[in-house]
């Protein structure tokens, strides 16, 4: 096993589980496409090689969904719309900017 250090400031989790509607998942309350359109964002501002966005499965905190979770700063964003994007990339943003000051100390 290697052993090395993520070249993102962050990753963030988009949970795109679907249990088909037979249970409440963030699959199930438009992810997907908000993932997509997150992905587009962040590329737009030019952070594709400092920030990460992956699919991920279930979280484990389904019954707040829709969720993200941002590593490693331990953020859980529940109960997200594509009406937040704006404020998720904000977040990302903060994340961006403080980290960015933390290296060049
Ligand atoms: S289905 Fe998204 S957290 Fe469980």
């Amino acid at each position: 096993m290697k052993k090395c250090i993520t070249p993102y400031k962050c990753h963030l989790f988009v949970c795109t589980n679907s249990r088909k509607g037979e249970q409440k998942s963030c699959g199930d309350e438009g992810t997907p496409d908000l993932k997509a359109a997150i992905k587009a964002e962040i590329k737009n501002r030019g952070w594709k090689g400092i920030v990460r966005v992956s699919t991920s499965g279930c979280l484990g905190v389904c019954e707040s969904g829709p969720n993200i979770m941002i590593y490693p700063q331990k953020v859980l964003l529940s109960g997200v719309t594509r009406n937040d994007l704006p404020d998720i990339i904000a977040k990302v943003e903060e994340i961006v900017n403080v980290e960015s000051l933390n290296v060049e100390r």
